[in-house]
């Protein structure tokens, strides 16, 4: 017998559309789950746009005001798929209303918002999550785990990158829909908290805590008409971001990003070096996973391309017959899975708010750094 988990879904855009498929989509791929997600509510501010949403993906009623959908009895989980600027003031509400709270990330806008959401929602013991989702990419979650039975062996370096290229021309606007995140004032930072966060928290789930950094960022169109006033206003996100950092555990970490990389839209990719092997893993090739072990036989060495599709790699007996792969949004699939059986048991799935804490504890050490000039510690 399955019970329902009742969504009332706050925002309809990507991430609305994204973990929307994943909660349809959930039951029929992992049927053991005890709890069902029912698309309950959607919420945003046009009645008429998100009606029309809710009719094409299946939501039984709307909300026009998120406190309204808070009030509402039968909401289980609300899910905070909106501007960065909103999930402090979602998140405290939602908890004061006895919400369990699905977040997007970056958790909040700097580590002060987001020390305030722990403080409460720990405080409330109401299950949590953020919605840092390239973990549960099969190819990465593979490459947790020859980390962790130490088929690396000791660290040396982490590398990643998250580049895009679409706001190069200086005619794009700021602020309003779809270009928030232009608008420091709705995003909190640029590519740092937007793309920057995904690579650290993966690096942070695979290769440990943060210690300090070193960053330079820089704006490269200084100002944009904003969509709000029609008035040309200054730009204060950052367009592009790198830091070197050491991790915990004595390795280095060197990471880029920026959407002024002409030719990429999302590329994605990390690679580690330890003593005895590397890994490496592309978005772009998303299933496959390159891994160097030097402890093969000589002649043989070299980079093998694992194509992550076989019944005994992370999450891949749910999905079809070995050899067939999977995207981009079973990561969403997987991460409310895991989600409904952590709850079913009572267990906090990661990343939790504390979790995602840690990764805006570095976000907020980046952009500081790179204002101060000088190295940072994290926290
Ligand atoms: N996990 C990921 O890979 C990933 C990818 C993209 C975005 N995100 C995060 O998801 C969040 C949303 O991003 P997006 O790309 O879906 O944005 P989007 O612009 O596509 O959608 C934002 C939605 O918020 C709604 N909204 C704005 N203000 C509102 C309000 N006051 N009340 C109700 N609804 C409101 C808008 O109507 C829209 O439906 C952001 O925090 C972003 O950082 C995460």
């Amino acid at each position: 017998m399955t019970k329902p988990f009742n969504i009332g879904m706050i925002g309809y855009g990507f991430m609305g559309r994204a973990h929307t498929n994943a909660y349809k989509r959930v039951g029929d791929f992992f049927p053991e789950l005890e709890y069902r997600p029912v698309l309950k509510a959607a919420c945003a501010r046009s009645a008429e746009s998100v009606q029309a949403f809710a009719d094409q993906w299946g939501y039984e009623s709307i909300e026009t005001d998120w406190r309204k959908l808070l009030e509402r009895d039968d909401i289980d989980a609300v899910d905070i798929c909106v501007p960065n600027n909103l999930h402090k003031e979602i998140s405290l509400a939602a908890i004061d209303a006895g919400k369990i709270i699905l977040c997007e990330k970056p958790l909040a806008m700097d580590t002060a918002e987001g020390e305030e959401m722990c403080a409460a929602v720990e405080k409330s013991g109401l299950a949590n999550m953020v919605w840092y989702n390239y973990r549960r990419v099969p190819a990465v979650s593979l490459a947790k785990k020859l980390i962790d039975e130490g088929k690396l062996g000791r660290i040396f370096h982490y590398r990643a990158n998250f580049l895009q290229d679409w706001t190069i021309s200086e005619d794009l606007p700021q602020g309003g829909a779809g270009l928030w995140r232009l608008d420091a004032a709705a995003a909190g930072s640029g590519v740092t908290g937007d793309l920057l966060a995904h690579c650290i928290d993966t690096a942070i789930w695979l290769n440990g805590g943060i210690t300090d950094v070193s960053a330079m960022t820089e704006t490269f169109i200084k100002e944009r008409v904003h969509s709000d006033t029609g008035e040309k206003q200054s730009v204060s996100i950052d367009d592009a971001c790198s830091f070197l950092c050491h991790f915990d555990n004595g390795s280095l970490g060197l990471f880029e990003s920026t959407r002024y990389a002409r030719g990429h839209k999302a590329l994605y990719t990390l690679e580690i070096n330890g003593e005895h092997a590397s890994i490496a893993w592309d978005l772009h090739d998303l299933h496959r996973l390159s891994y160097f072990d030097h402890r093969d036989e000589g002649a043989l060495r070299g980079w093998r391309s694992i194509h992550v599709s076989d019944g005994d790699h992370p999450y891949m007996d749910h999905w079809w017959v070995p050899g067939l792969q999977i995207g981009y949004e079973h990561s969403f699939v997987h991460q409310v899975a895991d989600f409904l059986a952590g709850y079913e048991k009572g267990e906090a799935v990661s990343p939790t708010f504390r979790d995602a804490l840690e990764t805006q504890k570095v976000c907020d050490a980046v952009l500081d750094s790179a204002r101060e000039r000088k190295w940072t510690d994290v926290g």
